[in-house]
Parts: structure tokens; C-alpha cells; sequence
């Protein structure tokens, strides 16, 4: 027997972690770091930054009026379209021929399904926050303040944290909306990428017109509480909040003709929301073995870090992306779930110089824990000696 319920990978049926579960056609963050001698080393605070939302770019268009507050002070009152060649030039400089011909290849697949696909319900491809979200969601977020976000959330284990989010009619829309893509894409015959490496059903909603709807969910609701919760991935919110700057939007589907469960992973994000939709259904729990960085990603679980969550329809389950994950069979009916991948060019950037994620890791946090008492315990013995030295 596994002392204190640590993780028994057997019990489990989960294996170790060899991959993170990412997005197929790999489009996830990039970061281009861009060279020191032509961008300020600090931002612009005082500075405005354009939009860029309009524009059809190779990326985020966030990224651009992020970067912007570091153009060199010549260029800030330039022209939006000067400001943007610059931008793209350094981004393009750092960017990987194979990963650009990548980025375009996916442009153009989702241009043809989005002037393809005839949306059943056009009211979900925008933000209509009172016609999604049920009321205490939405004034937890207007009062924008921990007090609020813990007034409506449970937080069954460390760092997960589970509360009401969508109204049961728009859960009942974007059901619908999945069938009609579902539908669309078997008449069509139109081969789609599935949402991630691991599950082979489901949609990428962000491919099917939801890019602008989703990142607004991102951006105006995750971001918020993840300052609070999850605060080492979000940076500079003084600055615009440059991070938490790019999503990946999908829906999976589980139940007999579908994918089954979900092996033991963790996601190719910061943050991830994942809200069941419905319908009628046995089984899925996801069971949660700790947060770890990717060196400590198949350490032993603690006691405290296990836990098992079954879904209830219209309700959220939001954890950092690092927290290790699976899902167990549904073995009744069928479940749909929307899934937000939020993410943090600046976070990853960063990432690489550091050794120590103790403020997120539960390892690099025992094992901080572990070197702490040692060092009190050397300290204490030189002072016990020291003071039979006086004595003696
Ligand atoms: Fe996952
Ligand atoms: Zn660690």
C-alpha cells in the first residue's frame, strides 16, 4: 500500500507523464524574443497602444499593441501601419521558416471553414456576458476582488477551484451548435484537426468563427481570477496585461462511439477552464495528482494533492495547466465539455532561466520546505554547541 494515499500510478491506471497534451497543428504561444539593440528594455507606461484586431496577422494581434510600449520613443507616435512593419519584421526575424509556412497553412484552413460553415446560433460568435453567464458569475467578476471570487467558488484541493458559470440555455446552444458542426463535418466529408493530441473527437471552436467570442472569455473572465489565484502568470497588468495573451478554444466529447477517458497529462497551458456542457451521463470524473514543473512532472502525489471531481453541467473547473490531470471513463451517455487553454508567452519566456517554482510546483515546494528545516536544524546545533562551549 502507498504510504499516506500517495499516487499509486497502477491504482490509477495512469502511467507516467511522457508528453503535454498541445494543440496538433502546433500554434500555440511562440514567443519571438526581440533584439535588445532596436526595442526599449522597459515599457512605455505614459504610451497608448494601437489596435491591431482588425488586421489579419501572422500573430495575436495582442502581441502587437503589447509590444508596442517597448518601440523605441522615435517610433511611438508613428503611423499605426510604420509601427506594425517594424513589429513584424523583429517578430519574423525569430520565428522559424518551418513554423511560419505552419502558421499560414492553419490561416488558410480556417478561412475555409469559416466561409464554409453556416453557424446555427450567430448569438454564441460574440460576447453576450448576461446571455451566457448565470448572475453570480458575473457580478463575482464586476466586483472584480478575491473576496468575491471566493464568495462563489469551492476550492476542494489546492489551486482547483470549481463554481457556477453558464446559464443552462447558452450550454444548450453550443450543444446544439457541436451537432451542427459535427453534422457539417460528416456531410462535408471536410477533415478537421481534432482539438488536442489526446482526444480524437471534438472541435476546435476557435477553427469554426469563435476566436474573437472565446477570447473575450479569456481575456474579460479568466484573466481576472487568475491574477488573483494563479498570480505568477500574469504579468504587468499595469502595462494592458501582457499575458495570458493566446487561447486555445475546443469542445471534447466522451461516451460509447466517442473518446472513452483521458490518460494522465498535463496541458499545453497556463490556465485552463473546463466547463461541462451536458447532457445525460455516467462516469468522467477528472482526478487531479498535484501541480509540477516539468522537471518534478513524475514525482509522487501527497495526500493532499488527490482529488476527484465529477462534473455537474454549467459548472467550471479552472486549474493551472501544470496541474496534473486525467479523466476517467464515461460509461453512460454522453458528455460534452467546453475547454479554455489559456496561455502566457511572458510566463514560458521566462520559465527558462528559472530553477526554483516553488510559488506553483508542489515538489519544488517540499523540497524547499525540506532544505529550510535543514538549515534550521544546522543553525540550532552550531548554537547548542556554542553554548556548551560557554558553559563548559
Ligand atoms: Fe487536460
Ligand atoms: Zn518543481
Amino acid at each position: 500500500m502507498s504510504v499516506d494515499g500517495a499516487f499509486d500510478r497502477r491504482k490509477d491506471q495512469s502511467p507516467a507523464i511522457t508528453a503535454v497534451n498541445g494543440n496538433i497543428n502546433g500554434n500555440g504561444v511562440t514567443l519571438s524574443s526581440a533584439p535588445t539593440f532596436c526595442l526599449s528594455l522597459n515599457p512605455n507606461k505614459e504610451h497608448k497602444p494601437d489596435n491591431y484586431d482588425d488586421l489579419a496577422l501572422e500573430y495575436d494581434p495582442m502581441l502587437f499593441t503589447c509590444l508596442e510600449r517597448y518601440l523605441p520613443p522615435s517610433l511611438l507616435s508613428s503611423s499605426r501601419d510604420s509601427k506594425l512593419h517594424f513589429m513584424r519584421d523583429i517578430l519574423l526575424k525569430y520565428s522559424p521558416e518551418g513554423e511560419r509556412i505552419r502558421a499560414q497553412k492553419h490561416r488558410e484552413y480556417r478561412q475555409k471553414i469559416i466561409s464554409n460553415y453556416q453557424p446555427l446560433h450567430k448569438e454564441l460568435y460574440s460576447m453576450h456576458a448576461t446571455n451566457f453567464f448565470v448572475p453570480s458569475f458575473l457580478k463575482a467578476i464586476h466586483d472584480n476582488t478575491e473576496e468575491s471570487f471566493r464568495s462563489i467558488m469551492s476550492e476542494p484541493a489546492p489551486g482547483i477551484f470549481t463554481f457556477d458559470i453558464l446559464q443552462p440555455q447558452f450550454c444548450d446552444l453550443l450543444l446544439k451548435e457541436v451537432e451542427n458542426i459535427e453534422k457539417w463535418v460528416c456531410d462535408t466529408k471536410c477533415k478537421i484537426m481534432r482539438p488536442n493530441t489526446m482526444n480524437n473527437y471534438g472541435a476546435v471552436l476557435d477553427d469554426f468563427g469563435m476566436e474573437t467570442m472565446l477570447h473575450k472569455l479569456m481575456e474579460d473572465f479568466v484573466r481576472p481570477i487568475s491574477k488573483v489565484f494563479f498570480p505568477e502568470v500574469v504579468f504587468y497588468p499595469e502595462v494592458g496585461g501582457s499575458s495570458l495573451i493566446s487561447h486555445h478554444g475546443f469542445v471534447v466529447q466522451y461516451g460509447i462511439h466517442k473518446d472513452i477517458d483521458l490518460g494522465f497529462h498535463v496541458d499545453d497551458a497556463e490556465v485552463t477552464l473546463n466547463v461541462c456542457l451536458g447532457q445525460e451521463f455516467s462516469g468522467g470524473e477528472l482526478f487531479f495528482r498535484g501541480v509540477r514543473c516539468e522537471k518534478h512532472v513524475n514525482t509522487e502525489t501527497q495526500a493532499e494533492e488527490s482529488l476527484d471531481y465529477s462534473h455537474v453541467p454549467g459548472r467550471a473547473i479552472l486549474h493551472r495547466g501544470r496541474h496534473r490531470h486525467g479523466a476517467r471513463a464515461t460509461t453512460q451517455g454522453r458528455r460534452v465539455n467546453l475547454i479554455l487553454w489559456c496561455r502566457s508567452a511572458v510566463f514560458r519566456e521566462l520559465k527558462k532561466y528559472q530553477t526554483d517554482f516553488s510559488s506553483w510546483c508542489g515538489e519544488c515546494q517540499r523540497e524547499k520546505k525540506v532544505r529550510q528545516q535543514l538549515s534550521i536544524s544546522a543553525v540550532k546545533e552550531e548554537l547548542l554547541k556554542k553554548e556548551g562551549e560557554s558553559t563548559s
